[in-house]
């Protein structure tokens, strides 16, 4: 999975690219590269590294004039980030040069044919040889670009979102998707290419999405032609009206953007509920639920696939859904149920969680669900998205961009939606009563202020990991709702201060974990009063006992954990299902906070990436 970008139009197209880069280094950053076209000649810059390096690279190698141009941000699949790997890729008569997101399964069978038919390869990549494949069909069957990449892309299997230029034809630049993403800003005799909108926002809000399958030719000044690569059919363009503005995108005062999308949950929270959650009625209003509300009555199961942090949502929902509405629930790793040939009956729903809605593994969970008769049901971020599309109903969280590394209001606007519907079936299937779903409501239509309020300890959360920062082991511990929170704390402190951590159900604790608590080994422990209290109250004792050191998540008020414990952080009372919307907080913060004093990337740790496109 990389970052895209690509411009033509009648400004230097140098900076556009630059700037676009930066913004979509979430997408992957182990290495970045340029390619400018000057009226003669292709001025190419590439680097192992950030975007930050090739500026710097740039400033001394290549003149930066032209109007048309592609740039690339990597984050490697074939090939390790050097500067050879990295993109653009030219092909072999210097003519074509290419920007690649994506995986060219073929490659290697591909890459012997061109071998034997002379080419030379200087690189490791897949997207080389997609270049030259190009080249290739370009020269024998003489041919435009347009038509040479949509012979050539209909040899290829994998995915990819690419954009491709000839600089004998340096009036237009030639993009297709499969599988990865791709946006097209269209602005006054100006076109912009990227992974997502955020590099284009700021020139226009007029954009094309392509569908799977589609390629665009985009010509300088005139405009763009859209069809279908296989049977080379002409699609309309469906132009869309951008929401987004680049505030939403960029920091916004905070040092990172983890800190800023921790601090925006109050928010985003609110949003995804908004319009939904009407309490004074006593209504949950979701469309995508409301159309298909006969499906989920009859469904005799719910699975629910994802990946990394939307997996642990998954994980409390399942709590919610069995404790509300009484439908057996499986949670999956999507990577395992797609290769495991799961039992999936035509009564089933599966509901697939991503922030990003590009995930491969999770995508193809769902391809697999649809194509075995499930209906699928998308909960995702991003809107228009992979899965978003390929879903038959879903609800969006609504939680804005999440640029940081570390999912954080992704999870819980996450846990908020599938809390919405989880009421809503539960009161359709009559498995709650009035007045519970009621309470429901009004409780959850204050979590934002006790959100805010749990944001309140930072200062305190900051002086405990001063005390904890240099550990080696972190175990944190949960029960019933709070376990799926105590392995997302746990993810989170890895992710991005590389400490190793480990997520238990507290109670399993005496099975093993135990054995490493000595007075060196910090045990985050989450004790609010609702579920099972005095349970997790004696494991903290069992954890005393063996001189660890505990820092407990406990309910305002709370004295039982306050004694027993080294430190504590209250966070709000609410009703149990929605406490994981609060003890979330504290140990987001604890690992933020940790991240930075370790003088780690926050944002961008490392191999990891936001949106994993490969699986
Ligand atoms: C990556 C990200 C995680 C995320 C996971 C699933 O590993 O770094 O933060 O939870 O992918 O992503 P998704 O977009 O499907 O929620």
């Amino acid at each position: 999975m990389c970052g895209i970008v690509g411009y033509i139009g009648h400004r230097e197209a140098y900076p556009i690219i630059l700037k676009g880069l930066k913004r979509l280094e979430y997408r992957g950053y182990d290495s970045a590269g340029v390619a400018l076209y000057d009226g003669n000649t292709i001025n190419l810059c590439k680097t192992k590294g950030k975007v930050e390096a090739l500026e710097t690279k740039v400033k001394t190698q290549i003149a930066t004039k032209g109007t048309i141009g592609i740039g690339h941000t990597r984050w490697a699949t074939h090939g390790v980030p050097n500067d050879t790997n990295s993109h653009p890729h030219v092909s072999n008569s210097g003519n074509l040069v290419i920007i690649h997101n994506g995986i060219i399964e073929n490659y290697e069978s591909l890459k012997k044919e061109l071998i034997k038919r002379g080419y030379n390869f200087a690189s490791d990549t897949d997207t080389e040889v997609l270049v030259n494949l190009i080249e290739d069909v370009q020269k024998n069957q003489n041919t435009k670009l347009g038509k040479a990449v949509q012979i050539a892309l209909n040899q290829v299997i994998g995915a990819y979102a690419i954009a491709v230029f000839d600089k004998k034809k340096p009036n237009e630049i030639v993009t297709a998707k499969l599988g990865s993403p791709l946006a097209i800003g269209i602005g006054d005799n100006e076109f912009f290419i990227a992974s997502d909108a955020s590099p284009f926002i700021e020139y226009t809000n007029n954009a094309i999405y392509l569908e799977d399958e589609e390629m665009a030719i985009i010509r300088r000044g005139k405009d763009i032609k859209i069809r279908k690569i296989k049977n080379d059919s002409i699609v309309a363009p469906y132009i869309q009206q951008l929401q987004i503005n680049l505030e939403q995108i960029e920091k916004g005062g905070y040092d990172h953007f983890m800190l800023k999308e921790i601090y925006e949950q109050p928010n985003a929270i609110l949003d995804t509920f908004r319009g939904r959650l009407l309490s004074k009625d006593a209504i949950i209003k979701m469309a995508g639920i409301e159309d298909n509300m006969k499906k989920f009555l009859n469904a005799k199961r719910i699975i629910i696939v994802a990946c990394g942090t939307s997996w642990h949502a998954g994980l409390v929902s399942e709590y919610t859904f069995e404790n509300l509405t009484r439908t057996p629930v499986e949670v999956e790793y999507a990577s395992e149920f797609r290769y495991r040939n799961p039992v999936i009956n035509e009564d089933d729903i599966v509901i697939a969680i991503s922030q990003s809605g590009e995930t491969a593994d999770t995508l193809a969970a769902i391809k697999l669900a649809k194509a075995k008769g499930a209906f699928v049901f998308g909960v995702c971020n991003v809107v228009g998205s992979s899965i978003a599309r390929e879903a038959h109903a879903g609800a969006y969280t609504h939680a804005g961009p999440e640029i940081g590394v570390a999912s954080t209001k992704a999870f819980t606007t996450q846990i908020t939606v599938l809390t919405l519907i989880a009421l809503r079936l539960a009161r359709a299937k009559g498995t709650i009563s009035s007045t519970d779903f009621r309470h429901h409501l009004i409780e959850l239509e204050l979590i934002p202020e006790k959100v805010k309020k749990a944001l309140q300890s930072d200062a305190y959360i900051k002086v405990v990991s001063e005390i904890y920062k240099d550990s080696k082991n972190v175990l944190y511990l949960g029960r019933g709702y709070n376990f799926p929170v105590a392995l997302e704390g746990a993810l989170k402190l890895k992710e991005i201060s590389y400490i190793h951590a480990e997520g238990y159900p507290a109670a399993e604790m005496k099975h093993g974990p135990i054995a490493l608590i000595d007075e060196n080994m910090p045990i985050v422990v989450i004790a609010t009063k609702k579920g099972h209290y005095e349970k997790v109250v004696s494991n903290i004792q069992e954890i005393k006992s063996r001189k660890g050191k505990i820092i407990g998540i406990v309910t305002e008020g709370d004295t039982s954990v306050k004694d027993l414990a080294d430190h504590v952080i209250e966070v709000p009372e609410t009703l149990e299902p929605l406490t994981p919307l609060l003890t979330t907080i504290p140990l987001q913060l604890l690992s933020y906070h940790i991240a930075v004093m370790l003088n780690k990337n926050v944002d961008q740790p490392r191999n990891l990436a936001k949106s994993v496109t490969v699986e």
